[in-house]
């Protein structure tokens, strides 16, 4: 079993640099599936999550070169028509963008459920009338989606999803640039990554506007042609160094980030008492670790993540008085990591939607598992905020969006080693 070993209590300081976006990168790379040509990927962070997926488009034919650290190109001009690796499909969650990408591309998908992180029920009801709304006829199994075209062929159309959803969002796009006639769709997410990948897809030639408000226009084009493209900084790495800092106190430079994006994360942590100065590409976190209560709702962007709830719950187990820490987006959240938490002597009582977490001076370390990748980097922030030694088990969560994590976290000076027994 793979584990960190965290010896809490030293302060963060120096220089941290943030990797390409999680969330864009899982869109983007499907989104090559789309392109007859060869598309050059900078700021593709390394992570297990990329690497699978990576595996999923080599299988298809994809010719996949690893030019430089971060930099890939990617070749699907003669990709074949045959079914992702299922078992491939299975270990990730955003496998699901295959759906959208296949659809556009060959006009029918054969695609296992995805897997992935676990932390709450997770339907796909809002992709699946999406595709319908386009022509796609689905047949839906217990463990694959088949999508074919349907008597009307595939074609453009107005979808209004009935719940805000980052993934639908981008799985309809993906679906729609390569069909005939214009797509819209309402009360899409808005997501930095949804821009993300407008700005790729309409790099390689794609007509698509409004991504980053809730209207998402796709005039579909009939072929898509190669390009070089940056993926942008992670919102939630950075976020996740942010709240470490604020935890343990310390003084450090996040590198390349978007100072917009952070604007949800940062407010927060402001009022809990870190300070923030923002730079063109770069924040400086300072904290002295004494931290004041807050109240978080977590809403679709530009609200508070839901993938920082359990960070900034961490912050609030070390802060003084009673904070109330809300969900909005996945309720059942809160049980991959607060018994965690609780082990560590953190209180906090659950109400429905609603944890109420009293703040204590300490944490004390001790041996807690990851159950999901958000969880398991709060659990990280909370053993090197803690009295003694932690032991996080379960990394293999933490590893699928976290690049070299121990690795930027030793050079802020914590004490933490990836342990494989
Ligand atoms: C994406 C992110 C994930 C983040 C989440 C919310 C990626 C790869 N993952 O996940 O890190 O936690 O957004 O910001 O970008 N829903 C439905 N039906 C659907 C789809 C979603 O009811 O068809 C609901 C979900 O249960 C949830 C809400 O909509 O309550 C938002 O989910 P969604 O934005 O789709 O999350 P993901 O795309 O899976």
């Amino acid at each position: 079993m793979t584990r960190y070993e965290i010896k809490g209590g030293n302060l963060l300081e120096g220089t941290v640099t943030i990797s390409g976006a999680k969330n864009a990168a899982v869109a983007i790379l499907p989104a090559a599936l789309l392109v007859k040509g060869k598309c050059r990927v900078e700021n593709v962070p390394d992570i297990s999550d990329v690497r699978i997926l990576l595996d999923i488009l080599a299988d298809l034919g994809a010719k996949i070169h690893h030019e430089a650290s971060g930099v890939v190109v990617l070749d699907c001009t003669n990709i074949s028509e045959k079914k992702p690796n299922p078992e491939l499909v299975r270990k990730m969650r955003a496998s699901y963008y295959l759906m959208g990408a296949l659809l556009s591309r060959f006009h029918k998908a054969d695609v296992a459920l995805p897997g992935g992180c676990n932390f709450a029920s997770r339907p796909i009801d809002q992709h699946i009338k999406g595709f319908m709304a386009l022509g796609a006829d689905v047949e839906e199994t217990e463990d694959y989606v088949v999508l074919t075209e349907g008597p009307n062929g595939l074609h453009g159309n107005r979808i209004s999803l009935d719940v805000v959803s980052v993934g639908a969002t981008v799985n309809i796009m993906l679906a729609a640039t390569l069909l005939p006639g214009q797509t819209v769709i309402e009360n899409a997410a808005k997501e930095p990554h949804i821009v993300d990948l407008a700005n790729f897809l309409n790099t390689m030639g794609a007509h698509i506007s409004g991504a980053g408000t809730d209207t998402v226009k796709i005039r579909g084009v009939e072929s898509l042609q190669g390009g070089t493209y940056a993926i942008i900084p992670d919102q939630i790495e950075a976020g996740t160094y942010l709240a470490a800092v604020a935890a343990t106190g310390g003084n450090v430079l996040v590198r390349n980030v978007i100072p917009k994006h952070m604007d949800c994360i940062t407010s927060k942590l402001q009022e809990m008492g870190a300070k923030f100065i923002n730079y063109d590409d770069a924040i400086r976190v300072q904290s002295d670790g004494k931290l004041r209560h807050t109240t978080v709702k977590t809403r679709p962007y530009p609200g508070f993540p839901t993938d920082m709830q359990a960070q900034i719950c961490v912050c609030m187990t070390l802060a003084q008085g009673i904070s109330r820490l809300t969900e909005s987006v996945y309720e059942t959240r809160f049980f991959g990591y607060c018994s965690e938490l609780t082990s560590m002597g953190a209180d906090i009582l659950i109400n429905g939607k609603t944890a109420i977490v009293t703040g204590h001076e300490k944490l004390k370390g001790a041996t807690v598992r990851a159950h999901d990748l958000r969880a398991g980097a709060a659990l990280v922030i909370a053993g090197l905020a803690a009295e003694g030694t932690t032991q996080v088990e379960n990394i293999h969560f933490v590893e699928r969006g976290y690049e070299r994590l121990v690795e930027k976290l030793r050079a802020l000076g914590a004490d933490i080693r990836r342990i494989e027994d």
